[in-house]
């Protein structure tokens, strides 16, 4: 790992207006991605993943905390920042123009940025038979338009790109191949990826580190292997515990007990602990960061850890 981070998100929070209050989409998110690794971000649905992705991108204005690319800060819709992290959305049918032959969706980033680029190696690289670029998006099946859409991310070999759930909306066996396609891109091209997803099977397939979110915060992150194998946060582990198992595979996942909380209601503490099987009253205050090598968890009752040593 190099020792310049390609992205720094500091202390970071967004804030929605909602018909009863503000959510905190983001509540003091601070992470790194590194050149070259691939950092999963991972939790349920709300959680604010889409929003980190978004103002990494400089498409959602933050209320508070700072956001580095390549050593530029990044405000609002920055100019360039384009050309320098890529995005690939969850639906590529909604993501590519249908008025527009593929071809020219992936040759759009060429001409907005006046460089020249081989449109039809674009598409062999990413498995697609070149004498597709004429073809519309809906003469192409999920898994090719999906294709095209990370092509065109890739087009101008961006340090970054950022993949937003990329084959939830696909077959079980499509995806698979899909995320083959990243492992091999991201051998042979070296850029680092920021990858948002529920499906912790192909997090654990593709990401060196892993960073676990509820409701707007990190609860831990690590080493893909360390935090999978021994999660600290309870709610990594109920997390990992509600994740499809073979056999299960091809079902939807065990819904966590107990609700998340009203993302619009402020309290102090611990964003998990009305859930949490090992709350106890220290969690009514704001775990502090506990780091253990390359990890860092929030949370006063961890996993795997007596309880007297963990409450002081
Ligand atoms: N434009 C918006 N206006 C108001 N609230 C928003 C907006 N975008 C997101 N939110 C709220 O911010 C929170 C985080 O949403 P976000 O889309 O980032 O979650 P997510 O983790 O990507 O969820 P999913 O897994 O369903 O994609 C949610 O409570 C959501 O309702
Ligand atoms: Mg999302």
């Amino acid at each position: 790992m190099s020792a310049e981070p390609l992205v720094t998100v500091r202390d970071v929070s967004v804030e929605f207006a909602a018909q009863n209050g503000v959510v905190r989409a983001l509540d003091g998110v601070s992470m790194e991605v590194f050149p070259g690794e691939t950092v999963a971000v991972v939790g349920e649905s709300g959680c604010g993943k889409t929003t980190l992705a978004r103002a990494i991108l400089g498409l959602q204005p933050v209320a508070g905390g700072r956001i580095v690319v390549e050593g530029h800060e990044v405000h609002g819709t920055s100019r360039g920042l384009a050309e320098r992290v890529g995005i690939v959305w969850q639906d590529p049918y909604a993501s590519l123009n249908p008025k527009w032959k593929v071809g020219r969706s992936v040759a759009e980033p060429l001409r907005i940025a006046k460089r020249t680029g081989d449109v039809g190696a674009i598409f062999s690289e990413v498995g697609l038979d070149p004498a597709f670029v004429d073809r519309f998006p809906h003469q192409l099946s999920g898994g090719q338009r999906q294709r095209v859409a990370i092509g065109r991310a890739l087009a101008l070999r961006p340090p970054l790109v950022i993949f937003d759930e990329p084959t939830a909306a696909l077959d079980l066996s499509i995806r698979a191949q899909i995320l083959n396609l990243l492992r091999d891109l991201q051998e042979e091209l070296g850029c680092a990826f920021l990858y948002i997803s529920h499906d912790l099977t192909t997090v654990r397939f593709l990401a060196d580190r892993v960073a676990v979110m509820y409701l707007g915060r990190i609860v831990e992150a690590g080493p893909t292997a360390e935090v999978f194998e021994n999660p600290r946060h309870p709610y990594t582990r109920a997390l990992m515990d509600s994740a499809p198992t073979l056999e299960k595979l091809g079902t939807l996942p065990e819904p966590l007990e107990g609700e998340i909380p009203d993302p619009t209601t402020r309290f102090p503490g611990c964003r998990f602990a009305g859930r949490c099987v090992s709350a106890s009253p220290a969690c009514a205050q704001d775990p502090a960061g506990t780091t253990e090598g390359l990890r860092v968890y929030f949370c006063h009752n961890p996993v795997n850890v007596s309880t007297s040593a963990a409450v002081s």
